[in-house]
């Protein structure tokens, strides 16, 4: 579904992204793992296409995506999801209405309520500010906009973002609930996301330090000790 080879990437003279591979499969949940400052949301932003991309490939079922703009790669299934996520200022259903689709043969308004189909707490409160939601309901927020127009692969930086652990807990069950029907690659530090992991990247400094299935992930010590400290705890 998502094949990266050798990618690399930087801003201006910088380089920060040296040799990142990966593949993610159909209905695959990918957990890319890194510390802070590996290049996790770096790499996310090239691969949709806000970032230039140096060198390297970058497919999307088996068809090469560089040259393809932002807008492309949307239409073409690939959905994002930011760090914040959301603009705190406006209501629920406008931050839904904003990552509605309109090449898509859905109206915005049936786009809008198949995403309160999935997350009904959030029909509940369409008209609240998003801003003051409850940390889990204003990650719910942000993961309903990004679903609004359907992405077959949707990439996520950091779901567990400034939440506190209960809620973490609680966004990682929502996310679970969307296997089968979605190719997740979600970028993280918190380990607690591995329990949802079909596969794992992990990177360090830039490189691909592990990509495989999660189960050599944790048979392997060397890597365990490498990802608790990254985990920090
Ligand atoms: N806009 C930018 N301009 C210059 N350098 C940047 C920029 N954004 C990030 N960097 C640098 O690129 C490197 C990777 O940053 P990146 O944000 O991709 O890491 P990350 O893994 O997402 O970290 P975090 O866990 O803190 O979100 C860091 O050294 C960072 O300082
Ligand atoms: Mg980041």
């Amino acid at each position: 579904m998502l094949e990266v080879s050798r990618l690399t990437s930087g801003y201006g003279s910088m380089q920060v992204l040296w040799d990142i591979n990966l593949h993610v499969k159909e209905n695959e949940i990918q957990i890319v793992l890194g510390a802070n400052g590996s290049g996790k949301s770096t790499f996310l932003k090239v691969v949709m296409g806000l970032l230039p991309q140096w060198s390297g490939e970058l497919k999307m079922n088996g068809a090469d995506i560089t040259p393809l703009t932002v807008a492309d790669r949307v239409r073409g299934g690939l959905g994002y999801m930011s760090e914040q996520g959301i603009f705190p200022s406006l209501s629920v259903e406008e931050n839904l209405k904003l990552g509605s689709l309109r090449t898509q043969n859905k109206s915005v308004a049936d786009q809008i309520d198949h995403v309160y189909q999935r997350f009904p707490e959030l029909k509940e409160r369409r008209r609240a500010t998003a801003g003051g939601l409850s940390g889990g309901q204003r990650k719910l927020v942000g993961i309903g906009r990004a679903l609004i127009a359907e992405p077959k692969v949707l990439l996520m930086d950091e779901p567990s973002s400034g939440l506190s652990p209960r809620y973490v807990s609680e966004v990682i069950d929502r996310l679970a609930e969307l296997r089968g029907g979605i190719t997740l690659v979600i970028a993280e530090q918190n380990i607690s996301f591995l329990t949802i992991a079909d596969t794992v990247t992990v990177i360090e400094g830039g490189l691909t330090r592990f990509t495989g299935h999660i189960d050599d992930f944790t048979e392997d010590e060397s890597l365990k000790e490498a990802f608790f400290g990254i985990a920090g705890h």
